[in-house]
């Protein structure tokens, strides 16, 4: 079966979160199973664009409006990635460094969709399945079915899902131009609330939805900032699958971003690890580091970790440190640089987006909190599971499905139930007090270690789909 993947991100080509993790590991784990998967993107100059080498396999021009694009796709040379990776390049609009945030975004992303489906159309592939990856892709399966343009590819099936319900990347209908020639009878299709919206589209006209845990496919009838209704009509259609991670990437004992190799036969590494983290951040290695990675946004709870930590370090004097590692916000992220100035031996804070750094901070914390507001799935706890650093989760989402608090039968981590500071300040309570009962942590470690959230499980639950699928492809 061949199988386009449509994505703003893919690691290590450009990353902002785990929706690059995502898409940079699935597709590679699918062709290990016998798929043929690739990865359609922008192209955004960046490192790996311009430190590997690619073949123009595609030319032409196209409209967007009354604009005349130039464009071409790039197919990186060597698949080195595990999969084919197809670069949409445009001169003057896909062709720049950031990945989101142009005020022309929206012409973008439009772009990005209508320049694949001109090459597959007028190159006459056939791909079994496109699968689309948030709002950035969500008009393909509209176009595909209403655009006579490309009328050849109506019956392709489509796969779309929501790795963030928060984000729809709606847009006026002033710009309704921008789109191909499409049957005018189904524009309400593209509507919601009074505006084009390619998220709410994608889950109306897509064949199948997915959510990256089977917990966020239920919230998303009560929190998906304006879609709630649509998500409860069309709930038939979802299905949750929740993300892995990619072990070949994140594995204690090969990773060659942290210092000291670790695995659950032999520790001793991670502590060293702590050491070596606590000196470049002037904290004291002997006491338990607690730490937070990720965009600072109100989504991940941010705004309440600075009050939250202040309280712990006031109720908790000189008895455990926290470290941060992110970057948004303007407000919060002067907010924690504050909190660092006002603790300058208990917190440390890190303000930028660095993918070694996260990786030694996951290998050398003892805890990592995450208080979600919104966790669609969440792989920084996944991550921590594996290097051995219990996370401090809010109950909701993939945090749900994946973490199981260290009170209940089996538990490993520490799970409270609202996004506030007070339950903040309890889970920091606990795992002061967990850190001091060194034989208990050892044992939850263990247990974190040896669990398995790869993703040869959760690629063979896409596969499943797909295949049931199959009788009308
Ligand atoms: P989201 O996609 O909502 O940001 P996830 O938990 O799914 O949340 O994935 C976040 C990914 O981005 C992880 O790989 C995490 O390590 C990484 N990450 C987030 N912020 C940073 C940062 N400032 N520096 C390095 N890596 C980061
Ligand atoms: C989104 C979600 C996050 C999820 C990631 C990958 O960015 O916020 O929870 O893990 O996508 O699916």
């Amino acid at each position: 079966m061949r199988v386009f993947h449509l994505s703003a991100e893919c690691y290590p080509v450009a990353k902002v979160g785990g929706l690059a993790d995502v898409v940079g590991a699935l597709p590679k784990y699918q062709n290990q199973s016998g798929l043929q998967a690739a990865v359609v993107m922008p192209y955004y100059n960046r490192k790996f664009v311009q430190e590997n080498e690619f073949d123009t396999v595609f030319q032409s021009s196209t409209l967007l409006g009354t604009r005349r694009l130039y464009f071409e796709i790039l197919k990186e040379k060597t698949d080195k990635l595990g999969f084919e990776l197809f670069l949409v390049k445009i001169p003057g609009l896909i062709d720049r460094e950031e990945i989101y945030s142009y005020p022309d975004e929206t012409e973008q992303f439009i772009a990005f969709q209508i320049a694949f489906l001109d090459w597959i159309s007028y190159s006459q592939q056939s791909p079994d399945l496109i699968h689309c990856h948030d709002h950035h892709s969500g008009l393909v399966p509209f176009l595909l079915q209403h655009s006579k343009l490309y009328t050849r590819l109506a019956a392709t099936a489509t796969v779309f899902t929501i790795h963030n319900g928060q984000y729809h990347g709606a847009f006026g209908w002033d710009k309704l131009s921008y789109l191909p020639e499409i049957d005018l009878s189904k524009t309400g299709l593209l509507d919601w609330a009074g505006a084009i919206n390619p998220l709410a589209c994608a889950v109306k006209c897509c064949w199948k939805y997915t959510t990256v845990s089977p917990t966020y496919l239920q919230e998303l009838t009560i929190n998906s900032n304006g879609l709630e209704f649509l998500f409860y009509l069309e709930q038939a259609k979802g299905v949750g699958i929740i993300n892995g991670i990619d072990t070949s990437i994140w594995d204690p004992n090969k990773d060659p971003m942290i210092p000291n190799k670790f695995s659950l036969k032999s520790l001793k590494g991670k502590q060293t690890n702590k050491e070596k983290l606590c000196e470049r951040f002037n904290l004291s290695p002997e006491k338990p580091l607690v730490a937070f990675i990720g965009r600072l946004v109100v989504e991940k709870g941010a705004d309440l970790i600075a009050t939250a930590m202040e309280e712990s370090f006031n109720e908790h004097p000189g008895q455990f440190n926290f470290l941060v590692l992110g970057a948004g916000d303007k407000e919060m992220e002067a907010d924690l640089l504050g909190l660092r100035d006002f603790y300058p031996e208990q917190c440390n804070v890190f303000i930028g987006y660095d993918e070694a750094l996260a990786h030694l901070i996951y290998a050398g914390a003892d805890f990592l909190l995450m208080p979600s507001r919104v966790e669609p799935c969440g792989l920084n706890q996944l991550y921590s599971l594996r290097y051995g650093t219990l996370p401090m989760v809010r109950n909701t989402g993939g945090l749900h499905d994946t973490v199981i608090d260290f009170g209940d039968e089996g538990g490993y981590g520490i799970r409270y139930n609202h996004a506030s500071v007070e339950d903040i300040c309890h889970s920091v309570t606990r795992a002061v007090s967990l850190y001091a009962n060194e034989k208990h942590l050892l044992a939850l470690r263990k247990i974190m270690m040896a669990l398995d959230f790869s993703w040869d499980r959760s690629a063979a639950e896409y596969i499943t789909l797909y295949e049931s699928l199959k009788p009308t492809i």
